[in-house]
C-alpha cells in the first residue's frame, strides 16, 4: 500500500484545489491576496468550505465567540481540539490551522510539540499558530523541528493583552514597531511558514511585509499583506456588542437568526405551525384499529 495519503483531485478546473505550504508561498510570490477565516464547528467550516477561503483558522477565539468566556486565557487545549475536529470534519480543501490556547505551549520546547502533535493527531490540523516573539520563537522552532508547520502571531497578542497595556493598537511608535519588526523576523527565522499581524498601523506593517520572505496574514495591519483574516462572527455579525476597529461586517445574520427564531415562536403560539405539510399520515383503517386498541 502507498504511503502517500490521499488528496482529492479536483474533478473540474472550477474545483478549488488542496491548499499547500508551496502554493501559498507561490501565491505571496504571484501577489495573489490570500484569503483566511476562523471557523468554530462544523456547519462554519462548510461554509468557509464553500466560500473558496484559503485558510481556515480555529481560533481561540472560539473562547469568547462560541464558548462565552470574556477572553481568550481561559479556553483549554481539550476545548480548542473538540472546536477543531468538528471543522475537521466540515472542511476538504483550506489548509486548517489550530490555535494553541494560552498556557499549553509557553513553559517548555516539549509542552508545545505534544500540544502541537495533538492538534494534527486528534484533530486532523495541518498546522498550529502560536503568539508572540521571543520565548514563543523557540517554541515554534522546536515545533517545526517536529514536522509541524507553524504559523506565528505578532502584534495585538490577546493571550498577553494585559502585558500589552489592553486590547490597542501596537507598533505606534518607533521602538514598539521595532519590537513587532523583531518578533516576526524571528518567527520567520525560526521556520514559521506565515505571520499574522494584528492590530499595527497599514505603514508600519507595509515596511514589514517587504521584509519578511514568508507571508503575512492581516487583522487590523492595513492593505499591504499578503492576506487578510477575520474572526467569522465579526465578518457576518453574529453577535451584538462591541467590535474591533478592524471587524467590518459583511452580514447580519444574528438579526436574521433572532427574526427566525421569533417567527417560529409566534407560529407556535398561534397554531400556524405545524401545518399539514410538517405532519405524517396514517390509514383512516389504521388509525380505527388504533384507536378501538387503546380501549
Ligand atoms: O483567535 C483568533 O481568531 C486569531 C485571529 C484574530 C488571527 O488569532
Amino acid at each position: 500500500m502507498s504511503a502517500t495519503p490521499r488528496i482529492p483531485v479536483p474533478q473540474n478546473l472550477k474545483d478549488p484545489v488542496p491548499m499547500t505550504l508551496p502554493r501559498l508561498a507561490e501565491k505571496k510570490r504571484l501577489r495573489e491576496p490570500i484569503v483566511m477565516v476562523t471557523a468554530y464547528d462544523y456547519p462554519s467550516a462548510q461554509v468557509a468550505q464553500e466560500a473558496g477561503v484559503d485558510l481556515v483558522l480555529v481560533g481561540d477565539s472560539g473562547a469568547m465567540t462560541v464558548l462565552g468566556y470574556p477572553s481568550t486565557v481561559p479556553v483549554s487545549t481539550d476545548e480548542m481540539l473538540m472546536l477543531a475536529s468538528a471543522v475537521r470534519r466540515g472542511l476538504d480543501t483550506p489548509l486548517l490551522v489550530g490555535d494553541l490556547p494560552f498556557g499549553s505551549y509557553e513553559a517548555s520546547d516539549e509542552q508545545a510539540v505534544v500540544t502541537s502533535q495533538r492538534f494534527v493527531k486528534e484533530a486532523g490540523c495541518d498546522a498550529v499558530k502560536l503568539e508572540r516573539g521571543g520565548t514563543s520563537a523557540e517554541r515554534a522552532r522546536a515545533i517545526v523541528q517536529s514536522g509541524i508547520p507553524v504559523m506565528g502571531h505578532v502584534g495585538l497578542t490577546p493571550q498577553t493583552a494585559t502585558a500589552l497595556g489592553g486590547y490597542r493598537a501596537q507598533g505606534r511608535t518607533s521602538e514598539r514597531a521595532l519590537r513587532v519588526a523583531e518578533d516576526a523576523l524571528a518567527l520567520q527565522e525560526a521556520g514559521c511558514f506565515s505571520i499574522v499581524f494584528e492590530a499595527i498601523p497599514a505603514a508600519v506593517a507595509e515596511e514589514l511585509v517587504e521584509q519578511l520572505e514568508i507571508p503575512v496574514i492581516g487583522i487590523g495591519a492595513g492593505p499591504a499583506t499578503d492576506g487578510q483574516v477575520l474572526v467569522f462572527h465579526d465578518l457576518l455579525g453574529i453577535y451584538d456588542g462591541h467590535a474591533p476597529r478592524f471587524a467590518k461586517r459583511f452580514a447580519e445574520v444574528k438579526a436574521q437568526m433572532v427574526a427566525g427564531v421569533a417567527e417560529y415562536a409566534a407560529e407556535v403560539r398561534s397554531g400556524a405551525f405545524p401545518a399539514p405539510e410538517h405532519t405524517y399520515s396514517i390509514d383512516d383503517e389504521e388509525l380505527e384499529r388504533f384507536r378501538a386498541s387503546l380501549t
